[in-house]
């Protein structure tokens, strides 16, 4: 061989090895392969979230840009306890915040069967033993007849709520003349994206206050005029604009350090054998890339019926029944038969850290959720056959299978590291995400 031919050789060899394309082990190339297959680029890249410093690559209200001021700002807004003016009893003045529904460590939900926030008390750990007070009458309590939804890679949702009912954009694209149904769906007509429009209603539904007295006595002031400046000064200190900022938080909550990231991203030890045979299931045999399908894994066009239990049927939750509204899904908002029971898909990432799945709860263990999914039948008998989705059916998995899958979801898809978006300290001082005194022994702050 002469020696160019030998120096071409060579340098072949050195590309191939080093580049990231090629794949050594044949679970990586199939891994590989069927991404490529499900994702509708023809390419696994499209699953990669973007980093949450690269602000233009997180998806966003064209009316709210991301900014680092105003994630700043939301990052404490969010836990700020200092936001609770407006509770059932005086006494529980500046008690409860977002994140006491919406805890970190568990998901961004409540790590209970049923968040609760005015008339709770206590925490736990991760608020597991929260629970509500005495001195509060079941219907004066702050809770809702779902489970919090998890709030990680929230960015990739358009129309908020298990029912999509906020945003007068995307999937509610001419439901107007819904809007006006419900006094809590007015906000519609703002015209801002799902996420921002459902937290200005939010912030009024969790009993906070937000106006110029609230924001100065807290010290937030200075931080509203950086983040708002071109915003009149009579609007600057507001609902909208507490909500722009909290939003613009909750758009960076991106899960891009989960293991499943770091495989895509070219880290192959990222996943044990086992994970990626989970993968592998998630976007093949197992079909659960049919709905989850955004690269946050939820997704945000259609809605379905998996015919699960509602919350009232745990028994452990408060001021919900079979009437609730919120049991219908889909079908309470556009009051549509074809739509009742049928629900958003939530992302997935994180979601092992909670406590409880599935809008009702009614599952406690990933075991139990992809057992439910495997077996294919529908465990609530109010929910009509003909709702119920048609991708749900039995699988066929083997228990061996089953553990895989479950693996996937509690390890590659868990960004140990979530705790980087929780705040050191809010402004007020307070203790967060809760502040009444049983909370306050559980979180170190007495
Ligand atoms: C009392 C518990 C509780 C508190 C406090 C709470 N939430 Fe929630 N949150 C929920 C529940 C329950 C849902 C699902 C409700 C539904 O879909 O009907 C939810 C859903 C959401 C969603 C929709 C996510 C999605 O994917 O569609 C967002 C966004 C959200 N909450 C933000 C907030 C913000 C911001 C605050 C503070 C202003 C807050 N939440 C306070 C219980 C709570
Ligand atoms: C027909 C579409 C569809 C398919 C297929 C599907 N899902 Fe889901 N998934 C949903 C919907 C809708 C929900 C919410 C249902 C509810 O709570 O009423 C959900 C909820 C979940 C939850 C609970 C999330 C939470 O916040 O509580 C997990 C976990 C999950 N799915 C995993 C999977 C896995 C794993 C597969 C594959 C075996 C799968 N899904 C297949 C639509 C689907």
């Amino acid at each position: 061989m002469n020696r160019t031919l030998l120096f071409a050789c060579l340098c072949a060899l050195l590309l191939q090895s080093c580049s990231s394309d090629q794949l050594a082990d044949p679970l990586d190339q199939k891994l590989r392969k069927v991404l490529n297959q499900t994702s509708p680029t023809g390419d696994y890249n499209y699953y990669i979230l973007p980093e949450s410093t690269s602000l233009s690559s997180i998806p966003q209200d064209p009316r709210n840009e991301l900014t680092p001021g105003k994630i700043a700002l939301g990052k404490m807004l969010f836990f700020e306890t200092g936001l609770a003016l407006d509770p059932t009893y005086e006494f529980s003045e500046g008690f409860y915040s977002c994140a006491s529904c919406h805890v970190p460590a568990v998901g961004f939900m409540p790590g209970r069967v049923q968040g609760i926030a005015d008339g709770g008390i206590g925490f736990g750990d991760n608020g597991e033993m929260r629970d509500r007070t005495i001195l509060y009458e079941e219907d004066e309590l702050d809770v809702q007849g779902a489970r919090p939804l998890s709030l990680i890679n929230v960015a990739y949702t358009t129309n908020t709520s298990w029912s999509g009912s906020f945003g007068g954009g995307d999937a509610n694209e001419g439901t107007e003349a819904l809007w006006d149904l419900d006094e809590a769906l007015e906000v519609n007509h703002l015209g801002f994206s799902g996420l921002e429009t459902q937290n200005i209603e939010g912030l009024h539904l969790h009993r906070m206050i937000v106006n110029p007295e609230v924001v100065d006595s807290l010290g937030y002031k200075e931080i509203y005029d950086e983040c708002f400046p071109f915003t009149e000064e009579n609007e600057r200190y507001n609902e909208i604009t507490t909500s722009l900022a909290i939003s613009a938080y909750l758009r960076s909550l991106i899960s891009n350090e989960a293991p499943f990231q770091s495989w895509l991203k070219g880290d192959e030890d990222a996943l044990s054998d086992a994970e990626k045979r989970g993968g592998q299931l998630f976007f093949g045999k197992a079909g659960c890339f049919r709905c989850h399908s955004s690269p946050a894994l939820n997704n945000a066009d259609n809605f379905y019926a998996l015919g699960v239990n509602n919350l009232y049927e745990t028994g452990e939750a408060f001021n919900t029944g079979p009437d609730d509204q919120r049991n219908f899904g889909r079908g309470f908002f556009t009051k549509k038969e074809d739509d009742m029971h049928k629900f958003k898909v939530p992302q997935l990432y994180n979601v092992a850290e909670g406590t409880h799945f599935f809008h009702g709860s009614s599952k406690t263990t990933m075991h139990d959720v992809v057992r439910y999914f495997n077996l294919g039948i529908p465990e609530n008998s109010l929910v009509p056959a003909e709702n119920i989705a048609s991708q749900f059916h039995p699988l066929n998995m083997t228990e061996g299978e089953v553990d895989d899958l479950v693996l996937f979801l509690e390890k590659s898809l868990v960004d140990e590291n979530i705790e980087r978006y929780a705040p050191t300290s809010v402004l007020s001082g307070n203790c967060f995400p809760n502040n009444d005194p049983a909370s306050r022994v559980a979180l170190g702050c007495e």
